[in-house]
């Protein structure tokens, strides 16, 4: 791009690209097409998604946000500073109406192991300006990876301050593992509320999302770094599984449902910084971890024994799935590449046995699905692999666990490590609680936690480190962040030490 472009790019050049102004507008000032922010996610070593979505009134009821019924030239610059001194690769994209005005562009030929800057524009105006990063070149560790991980961020039940603590923290990688939008309306004791009513339509779910992007700490937290974002229930309908719903309302058909779930998706791939609407996927970081990002809700057997927290012998069926078998065919092949030190599966449900003294446990968990986790585990000691991390979100608090070969054994030997995010803002203000619950029958959970917050990971070539971060509350904004624990696992033995 020469000097004069990037003036361009600049100043606005609003008379060849016409400003938006609605014809009902009392004012003639352009309205700020840019409102949903920027993303950016799935980093590879030499090419990275960016993101953006146009809306002028986020909150219209028919999801489209106020735009023309129209395509909508968008340029986008990628450069190596924040003031766009030296831009390394641009090109223009056209935001379609039928994909309610996102655009997805992978920025290529970007070097390896680098912080890049972007931007876009549109109808004369400029875009905040997002900061992302790729992985390091195949071969290469590159620096330590700081992560934060996080899921479930109910608008109504908080404000989204761990989503701005995660900003501030300036991680490497976001990982958002589940339940970034809720379907339902009005929770008791909300905060504030979502527009509409329950999602079902397309244009529903367009909303919520055009919603959520309206809050300025979620926005800055997709700002500050490249995600990595798979979805679990709330993005569709509470508790589904596969085909099958766990509610009765709203009363839909089947067709009606599987339209439902198919605008689920499709407002998903929409408004994430995605590379495909194929969820599960591999992101290689070097040789120092391959992330395994799973979908543990589109392909899994229904939960048994009519799901909930249950005594259940129907969850030992040792042929019940929770990945389907292609992705658990994928999953064990992947682990038996040994490409990175850590293989860390990013995945939505509780992975570890959590029960209670009657053995009930969740069967919406892998606790529903054991001959599952079982293949799993035993899969990946007979490849030889060597970190296994798996990171949860799901349950509104955090945890940390030694996963077990046989969690009815305490001898039993520890085969890998599961990390619990808490909630950004689902089920409110959280509790002061830390005592593990039933830790006769859990001896394998090390760490519990009520508070919300996020979980910042380490990943170096010797150890990771996991630091909880938490909030006093989420009922009122500006809280500030602290850590309650800290942990550290060292490459080839498994097992957490409390630091
Ligand atoms: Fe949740």
């Amino acid at each position: 791009m020469t000097r004069i472009d990037r003036r361009y790019f600049i100043l606005g050049g609003a008379a060849a690209a016409g400003s938006l102004v609605l014809s009902s507008s009392a004012t003639a000032a352009p309205l700020n097409p840019f409102r949903l922010g920027v993303a950016s996610g799935d980093p590879a070593p030499t090419s990275v998604v960016l993101w953006t979505r146009l809306a002028v009134r986020p909150l219209n009821a028919d999801g489209h946000g106020g735009m023309p019924r129209k395509p909508i030239a968008v340029q986008w610059q990628v450069a190596t500073t924040a003031r766009f001194s030296r831009i390394v690769a641009s090109g223009t994209v056209n935001a379609r109406w039928a994909d309610a005005h996102s655009v997805h562009v992978i920025a290529r030929g970007l070097q390896p192991g680098a912080v890049y800057y972007y931007r876009f524009r549109a109808f004369g105006q400029i875009s905040p300006v997002g900061r992302t990063r790729t992985a390091p070149a195949a071969g290469t560790f590159g620096p330590d990876l700081r992560i934060a991980v996080a899921s479930c961020a109910n608008y109504e039940n908080g404000y989204y301050t761990a989503y701005r603590r995660i900003a501030e923290e300036n991680p490497g990688l976001v990982l958002f593992l589940g339940d970034y939008i809720y379907e339902e309306s009005g929770s008791p004791g909300r905060v504030r509320s979502h527009a509409g009513g329950e999602t079902v339509t397309l244009a529903d779910y367009r909303r919520r999302y055009a919603q959520y992007r309206t809050d300025p700490d979620l926005r800055a937290a997709h700002a500050a770094a490249p995600w990595l974002v798979v979805p679990d229930d709330h993005e569709v309908e509470n508790n589904y599984a596969k085909l099958v719903r766990a509610n009765s309302r709203p009363a839909l058909t089947a067709a009606q449902w599987r339209a439902r779930r198919a605008a689920a998706y499709r407002a998903y791939y929409e408004n994430m910084p995605l590379r495909s609407a194929s969820f599960y996927r591999r992101v290689g970081w070097g040789r120092l971890a391959t992330f395994h990002m799973l979908d543990t809700r589109q392909f899994r057997d229904d939960q048994p024994c009519g799901d909930y927290w249950k005594v259940c012998a129907a969850a030992d069926a040792p042929n019940r799935t929770i990945t389907g078998a292609a992705q658990e065919k994928w999953l064990l092949d992947g682990l038996a590449r040994h490409y990175g030190t850590w293989d860390v599966l990013g995945q939505q449900v509780f992975f570890a046995r959590y029960a209670d003294e009657a053995g009930a446990a969740n069967m919406d968990a892998w606790d529903g699905y054991r001959g599952a986790r079982d293949r799993l585990q035993r899969g990946w000691l007979q490849r030889g692999v060597r970190n296994p991390l798996v990171l949860t979100g799901d349950v509104h608090a955090a945890l940390a666990n030694d996963l077990k070969l046989d969690y009815r054994d305490p001898g039993s030997a520890t085969i890998g490590t599961e990390l619990i995010c808490t909630s950004v803002s689902s089920n409110g203000d959280g509790t002061a609680l830390r005592e593990v619950p039933w830790p006769g029958v859990n001896p394998h959970i090390r760490h519990y936690s009520e508070r919300r917050g996020y979980t910042m990971v380490t990943i170096g070539q010797e150890r990771i480190r996991a630091d909880f971060r938490v909030l006093p509350r989420v009922s009122r904004p500006g809280a500030p962040v602290s850590t309650n624990a800290s942990f550290v696992v060292e490459a080839g033995r498994p097992g957490l030490h409390r630091v």
